[in-house]
């Protein structure tokens, strides 16, 4: 477990998160003008899996549940050596009580569905729990809840030998600035590795997946590149045990040039225990869907985008990157 963990962060790699529920990706096609049905994720996935050369840059592939299930998508995946890992949590749900937070479900029967994938396959997992910044929010249940389930998320994964992601996604959604967004994460954070302490589990065979540090997108005080780097790194500084040997970040709603600039600029300081990575969706997958837009004679036209957006990201690993390199 602990070389399937350190081998998603290989040096120059990341993940790809291409787990969007039905649900979503439905709505990510209609955003981009594209009328889906339920045949048109396979056959994006099928254009994005088939790009030459893309495992050069993807250690790894977070698959939803169905598409892990088809033999032939998980195949493509395979002769090219990149790992498959599956979302495991059932979605976020309302939590009663606590107007405007969620909870996210999916443990009961969980050993029984982690084996499964196993069986298929897959080598690490997935959860995601979602925690929202607003006026009084988020409480302490809100928190206590989301990190205790994936606490046992985490414990359950090691038991089967899946690695787990574990994912704490502090949103952006919201009016908050960046002094906000540092403090709950940073709560989030160390309530998080608290719990997962109590729970036994093993840190070296496992990933962490934060947001970050970030204002909240309808603040009216936008801050730079630099800041959102130096506090994101400050916040996990005092939250990430050094045993955990990667920080693999999700892009949340940012471009994907400001989302690849993140991951650069957190690599040009550096100093810190982790590898500092990436495992994006709609960064890494967002361009390529654009140009896409269902149709077989554009089909190289994505895998050109996401080869780029791969490619960019894997420059970010080590600082590489500058965004001059975007026109080239
Ligand atoms: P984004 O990069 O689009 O935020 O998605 C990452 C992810 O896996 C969310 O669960």
């Amino acid at each position: 477990m602990e070389e399937i963990a350190k081998a998603l962060v290989a040096p120059g790699k990341g993940i790809w998160a291409a787990d969007a529920s039905p649900k979503t990706i439905i709505k990510r096609f209609k955003d981009v003008g594209i009328d889906a049905d339920e045949t048109t994720n396979t056959r994006f996935r099928k254009v994005l899996f088939d790009t030459e050369g893309l495992e050069n840059y993807i250690s790894g592939v977070i698959l939803y549940e169905e598409t892990l299930k088809n033999e032939i998508l998980r195949n493509i995946l395979v002769s090219k050596s990149i790992l498959r890992g599956v979302k495991v949590d059932k979605g976020a749900i309302d939590l009663e009580n606590f107007p405007g937070e969620k909870i996210s479900e999916g443990l009961d029967g969980l050993r029984e569905r982690l084996t499964e994938y196993k069986s298929l396959g897959a080598q690490f997992t997935k959860w995601r729990a979602v925690i929202t910044i607003g006026k009084d929010m988020p409480s302490d249940v809100c928190i206590g809840l989301n990190v205790e389930s994936l606490a046992r998320f985490t414990a359950l994964s090691q038991e089967i030998g899946l690695v787990p992601i574990v994912e704490p996604e502090v949103l952006m959604d919201g009016k908050h600035d960046i002094v906000r967004s540092e403090e709950v994460t940073k709560k989030t954070l160390k309530t998080l590795f608290g719990e997962l302490k109590e729970h036994r589990v093993n840190l070296h065979g496992m990933l962490l997946k934060p947001n970050f540090v970030h204002h909240g997108k309808d603040c009216p005080k936008k801050v730079s590149d630099e800041e959102i780097a130096q506090k994101t790194l400050e916040v996990l500084k005092a939250t990430v045990p050094n045993e955990v040997p990667g920080i693999v970040f999700l892009s949340g709603g940012d471009s994907s040039i400001e989302a690849t600039k993140h991951v650069n600029r957190m690599n040009e300081i550096g100093g810190v225990p982790w590898q500092i990575a990436f495992s994006f969706e709609r960064a890494l997958e967002g361009p390529a869907m654009e140009v896409w837009q269902c149709k077989d004679e554009n089909t190289k036209k994505a895998q050109d985008e996401l080869l780029k957006r791969a490619k960019m990201n894997s420059l970010a690993r080590t600082g590489g990157y500058n965004e001059e390199m975007e026109n080239e």
